[in-house]
């Protein structure tokens, strides 16, 4: 998956190092310490997580690291310099954000996120896809959590950086971020060689709805008999960040407890929506949706037993539904 060796990891590694330290001792550093505060977080979860912070300015970076031409071209494939493609100029890419350094499996520093102190557009600023760095097979926050627990069960998959760091200073240290894309098959196949059972949690609001789905969609070929995949729906306008403040530990495992749904209970409940099973023509739209996702699960049990349900909704055979979803592959 990554290189073995490449240069780039020691120079992202040192760059990890100067936001870390400017976060303790940098003039400027400041706000970025009371913005941390504010948003709830330790020293001791600071640490773990190795957060720092780019001052502002254009070139911090670029002198600490030094700076012969061939270095900074490293720095350049690594994603921490930028050069202006009219005039050649180069600058730092994170410049007066809070950092939060991404991790690869064994714990090097492969990329950053860089947050705003304020309300400034973007929001987040990411490093850029990079021969160590590829950003649809990456999970914020995995590194960590393994590191936390010595048996991991269960993995909670949330959308932010600052979901998985709030969870982890409440206490849930088992908490992974997709980095800003939809989670993939590629995750899933990742979290299940890890653990047995997924946990998604993602925001209480139309585009959390939206991931949901589609973490379903990439969690089916995935499903063997053993593994399990639950989704959490938080109310509207809450992530796992807030809420998890706003209510705590035990109220937050309490609300897992309870309202987390099964796959199978939320596929059907979705479908349902969109194919409402009271009529006819409800019922053959939901057969036409349901068996072609349902066959994509290689547990055998959990197949049968959706084929089941799916019988008990529309009433058509379970050697119907197996031939649909043979017959036909395409999706209108
Ligand atoms: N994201 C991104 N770039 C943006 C906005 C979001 O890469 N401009 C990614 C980040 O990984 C972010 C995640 O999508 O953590 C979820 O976005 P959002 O819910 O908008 O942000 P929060 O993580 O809730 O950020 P915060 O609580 O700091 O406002
Ligand atoms: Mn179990
Ligand atoms: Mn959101
Ligand atoms: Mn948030
Ligand atoms: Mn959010």
């Amino acid at each position: 998956r990554q290189p073995v060796d490449s240069p780039l990891y020691p120079l992202l590694d040192a760059a990890g190092e100067y936001y870390r330290q400017a976060l303790k001792s940098h003039p400027t550093r400041k706000a970025a310490v009371e913005y941390l505060k504010g948003r709830g977080l330790s020293g001791v979860i600071a640490r773990d997580f190795g957060l720092g912070f780019a001052p502002p300015g254009w070139d911090n970076l670029m002198k600490h690291l030094g700076g012969d031409a061939l270095q900074q071209k490293a720095m350049i494939d690594a994603g921490l310099l930028i050069e202006n493609a009219d005039n050649g100029k180069r600058y730092d890419r994170f410049r007066d954000r809070v950092m939060f350094p991404i991790r690869d499996s064994r714990g090097r520093v492969i990329a950053f996120g860089g947050r705003v102190l304020g309300d400034d557009k973007p929001k987040y600023l990411n490093s850029p896809e990079t021969p160590v760095f590829h950003k649809g097979q990456e999970l914020y926050g995995l590194y960590e959590a393994r590191k936390a627990n010595r048996d991991l069960d269960e993995i909670m998959v949330v959308e932010g950086y600052m979901d998985v760091i709030a969870l982890a200073q409440q206490g849930l240290r088992n908490a992974v971020a997709t980095l800003g894309t939809a989670t993939s098959e590629e995750h899933l196949k990742r979290l299940f060689r890890i653990v047995p059972h997924v946990l998604f949690c993602f925001d209480g609001d139309m585009a959390g709805r939206k991931a949901a789905w589609r973490a379903l969609e990439a969690t089916l070929p995935n499903l063997q008999d053993g593994r399990r995949a639950r989704f959490l729906f938080l109310p509207d306008g809450e992530d796992p960040d807030s809420l998890v403040r706003a209510e705590g530990t035990d109220a937050f495992r309490a609300r897992i407890n309870q309202q987390a749904q099964p796959l199978a209970d939320y596929f059907f409940q979705q479908l349902s929506e969109e194919a409402d099973p009271r009529s006819l023509e409800g019922k053959a739209h939901l057969a036409t949706l349901a068996a072609p996702l349902i066959e994509k699960i290689p547990g055998a049990n959990l197949r049968t037993l959706m084929r089941q349900r799916l019988s008990e909704l529309t009433g058509l055979n379970g050697q119907a539904l197996q031939e649909m979803s043979q017959s036909s592959p395409r999706q209108e």
